[in-house]
């Protein structure tokens, strides 16, 4: 498929791009569009690491600014002297459990950040916004209607402040959309597994307790399930929709790979010859989400995007990734 030929990109703006998502985007985009200048823009939170980064940091057509989304008189500023083409916005506060702990800095990035950003791209002529979304946006379904899936007209109805947040910039990004005519696209996708991730998450987390020995917490029975897809498929559905993916729609992006949390966690026992006994169930999540399952049949009709990496070969390697880099961390 030949690139859109409304508009040219000569430098792409990503925010978040050193998180886990972003970075392995930031790679990803570089490896295939060797000529595009890429400009991260990251707060380094907790969750970002300028080690993310360290295969692209000294690449000429990289630019790193570390800077706050909601700020916006620097991110103004930034756009003023970058002058992006098309902004990928990664950036938010994602993990749930801290949602429910303190639900106002995820209002402040997943939200007015999103508007700041936005409000940059209006004044700035920006080509295309795109919205890295999710597909908890749409709440959860029941584990034992394995016919129901997520489509991209499936009502609103998140359950966290964390994805209460995302689906409210969602809505705002269509907002400006309709209103400002800001060109915009917005991806929901499913669970991510891959290199780089915050050792918060259940792979990272799982894999750093099995090896220090300690016990492996988990929710409730473990039957919430989850549409696992590998970071580099989530990176290719991206790549595609900013390229080809038509202004003002929304794209699902899934695995069909649905496998409850208690697998995973086996799984990885096993990956590293440890034993189930170190699982230990604990209290639920509150609102805890049963089942997320994406229909990404939109993305794969309309730009022919279908998810490549093998799952039980992706996991090994991600296992075996976080095992490398955590083996010599005392427990
Ligand atoms: N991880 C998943 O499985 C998943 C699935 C679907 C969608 N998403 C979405 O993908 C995006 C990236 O997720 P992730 O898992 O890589 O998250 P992450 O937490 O690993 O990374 C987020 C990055 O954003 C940066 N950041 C946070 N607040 C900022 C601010 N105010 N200004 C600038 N930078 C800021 C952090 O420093 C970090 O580098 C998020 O929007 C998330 O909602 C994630």
């Amino acid at each position: 498929m030949a690139d859109r030929d409304d508009y040219k990109i000569e430098t792409i703006l990503i925010t978040g791009g050193a998180g886990f998502i972003g970075s392995n985007f930031i790679s990803y985009i570089m490896g295939v569009h060797p000529d595009y200048r890429v400009v991260c823009v990251d707060k380094l939170t907790y969750a970002g690491s300028m080690d993310n980064l360290n295969a692209v940091a000294d690449k000429e057509n990289f630019q790193f600014y570390k800077a706050d989304i909601c700020d916006r008189e620097n991110i103004f500023k930034i756009f003023e002297s970058e002058k992006p083409d098309i902004v990928v916005n990664f950036a938010a506060e994602s993990h749930v459990d801290r949602s429910i702990e303190n639900p106002e800095v995820f209002l402040d990035t997943n939200i007015k950040g999103t508007a700041v950003l936005m409000d940059a791209c209006i004044k700035y002529g920006i080509k295309r916004f795109h919205q890295i979304s999710t597909d908890e946006v749409y709440g959860d379904l029941p584990v034992d209607r394995p016919e129901l899936l997520f489509t991209e007209e499936t009502p609103l109805r998140p359950s966290s402040p964390y994805s209460s947040s995302k689906a409210a910039a969602d809505l705002l990004v269509m907002a400006y959309h309709r209103t400002y005519g800001l060109p915009v696209t917005i991806s929901r996708c499913s669970n991510n597994y891959g290199p780089r991730q915050f050792p918060e998450k259940l792979i990272p987390l799982m894999v750093f307790n099995t090896i220090s020995d300690k016990t492996l917490p988990v929710y409730g029975q473990g039957i919430n399930v989850r549409d696992w897809i590998h970071v580099d498929d989530h990176c290719r559905a991206v790549d595609m929709i900013i390229h080809h993916g038509r202004d003002g729609e929304i794209y699902n992006v899934g695995g069909s790979n649905e496998v409850a949390n208690i697998d995973i966690v086996k799984l990885i026992c096993r990956t590293l010859g440890k034993p189930e006994s170190l699982i230990t169930f604990v209290p639920d999540r509150k609102g805890h989400d049963l089942r997320y399952a994406i229909d990404s049949s939109k993305l794969r009709n309309e730009l022919g995007w279908h998810p490549e990496v093998d799952f039980e070969a992706g996991i090994r390697e991600t296992i075996e990734w976080y095992k490398e880099r955590y083996q010599n961390i005392p427990g």
